[in-house]
């Protein structure tokens, strides 16, 4: 048994300290020392004993393809890149309250079917999983149900080749290993937990997926610490207000790690949104001033969103930026361009920003679509209808080329749009373009969006009308 010693340990980013503090030296957060029993770091330089020679191996071999546990959930199959890997470890990190033990049950129900699964709760009794399981109505698939916290008992129960092959632990933090002096939740506990079962998992073959609540400030030891131990680190998102959640490969060995999977959460557990388009813009009114629709990717699949923006005289010194979905700084650099670029000054307005219906938008690639929506909002005209916009902003004003516009373009197409706005394309045509199926705008700066649904473009309207106006008087 090695020596333990009482230490300070920061559940943020798991550096030890000798000495309690407020803030962790280490990463700056605060109040985020807990105290636990830590054995001693072992001791420095390894002495003169020798080890064994290492093999070398060449890069080109005969390799198999790892099968898969394929669950027929498409949006959750397509995340993980195409299935479970027998002995891989898998996190799913998300809220509390997201739907994470709602989608590991009904995932564990799906691959039942073929091959054996566990699902080993710490958090809930068995009644309350079987009064979930009949409300997900898969009350009937062969899933092996346990109550266990004991990574001791579960280690021992799994460790046989004839066990199950996909465990589901239910949630990480709720896990202790009994010669560990800390409370489960804590750095240590969470981690010596998930390393004895992933090492488990490796030598016995399953595949274990272990889920991890994203908490607040670092309390509670958060999935963070976990992340480079496990082979997929999947994140569950969404607001509790909206029914979408959206599931997102951060990490992946075994796949792409931009990949989604977008559910909807109803009465009867997570269904799958296949079109996730025609779902974010359900609700839309294509009227109103300030809202574009930006024609994203995520990872392989397109999706088309509105963004809102709303721009108000500001009554604060300094004024408010609020974005939902959206990175602020980039927020922050577009309006930058349009004051430098265009003259279109928004710096002394309150400015809102919003991707609708709660997805989280990552691509440089909307900044056109935001540039739009911006300058639609300030000059109160709205967009022409049925239109889409990407395309990337730089400093000076101009719009560069994004990858994929045909995958673009043909989703805006199928879902009834009439026209585009894209940059300039410098090298050869997407094929759409070339197939007209939607009326194109090819632009290479912002000033181009200005001119267009701008202020001026608000003067020249009110111009034409009040003509009308006058001509319809001088007429009676
Ligand atoms: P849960 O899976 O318990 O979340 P987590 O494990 O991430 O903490 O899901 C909790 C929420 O989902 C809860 O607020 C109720 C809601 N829910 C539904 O709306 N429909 C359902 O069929 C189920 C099972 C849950
Ligand atoms: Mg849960």
């Amino acid at each position: 048994m090695s020596k333990k010693s009482l230490r300070y340990v920061c559940q943020g980013c798991a550096a030890t300290h000798a000495k309690w503090n407020g803030q962790c030296a280490d990463c700056g957060a605060w109040n985020s020392l807990i105290q636990e029993n830590t054995p001693d770091p072992a001791p420095k330089g390894m002495g003169s004993k020798k080890g064994r020679a290492i093999e070398f191996f060449a890069l080109k071999g005969e390799q198999e393809k790892p099968p898969r546990f394929v669950s027929g959930i498409k949006e959750f199959d397509r995340t993980t890149g195409g299935g479970l890997v027998p002995g891989s470890a898998l996190l799913v990190g998300g809220d509390p309250g997201v739907g994470k033990s709602t989608l590991l049950l009904q995932v564990a129900a799906a691959l039942a079917g073929t091959v054996s699964c566990a699902y080993i709760s710490g958090e809930e009794a068995i009644d309350q999983l079987r009064l979930r399981a009949d409300r997900l109505n898969v009350e009937s698939a062969p899933v092996n149900l346990a109550a266990a916290t004991s990574v001791r008992d579960i280690t021992t129960t799994l460790g046989n080749p004839n066990g199950p092959k996909v465990v589901v632990i239910d949630s990480i933090q709720t896990m202790y290993v009994d010669n560990v002096d800390s409370a489960p939740g804590t750095v240590t506990q969470v981690r010596t937990s998930a390393q004895e079962l992933i090492r488990l998992a490796k030598s016995t073959g399953f595949c274990v997926i272990l889920v991890g609540h994203v908490t607040k400030e670092g309390t509670i030891a958060g999935p963070r610490v976990l992340e480079h131990m496990v082979d997929t680190v999947l994140y569950f998102e969404g607001e509790r207000s909206h029914q979408f959640r959206i599931l997102r490969a951060v990490k992946n060995r075994f796949g792409a790690t931009d990949e989604i999977g977008v559910f909807e959460m109803g009465d009867a557990g997570l269904s799958e949104v296949e079109n996730p388009s025609a779902l974010f813009l359900s609700d839309r009114d294509t009227q109103i001033s300030g809202a574009s629709v930006f024609a994203g990717l995520e990872g392989t699949r397109p999706v088309l969103v509105e963004i809102q923006s709303l721009i108000s005289p500001s009554q604060l010194a300094t004024p408010r930026r609020a974005v939902i979905g959206w990175d602020s700084n980039r927020l922050a650099m577009l309006m930058a361009v349009l004051d430098a670029r265009c003259g279109l000054a928004l710096g002394g307005g309150d400015v809102y920003l919003n991707v609708a219906g709660g997805l989280r938008v990552t691509e440089p690639a909307a900044d056109l679509a935001v540039v739009a929506a911006l300058v639609s909002s300030l000059s109160g005209v709205p967009l022409p209808p049925e239109t889409v916009f990407f395309g990337e902003v730089g400093l000076s004003g101009e719009i560069r080329p994004v990858a994929h516009s045909d995958v673009r373009l043909k989703e805006a197409e199928k879902l009834g749009f009439k026209h585009a706005v894209i940059p300039t394309q410098r090298s050869k045509k997407p094929k759409r373009l070339r197939d007209h199926g939607l009326s194109i705008l090819e632009i290479d700066h912002v000033a181009e969006i200005a001119a267009r649904f701008g202020p001026e473009k608000r003067e020249q309207n009110e111009a034409t009308a009040n003509a009308s106006t006058n001509s319809s008087v001088s007429q009676s």
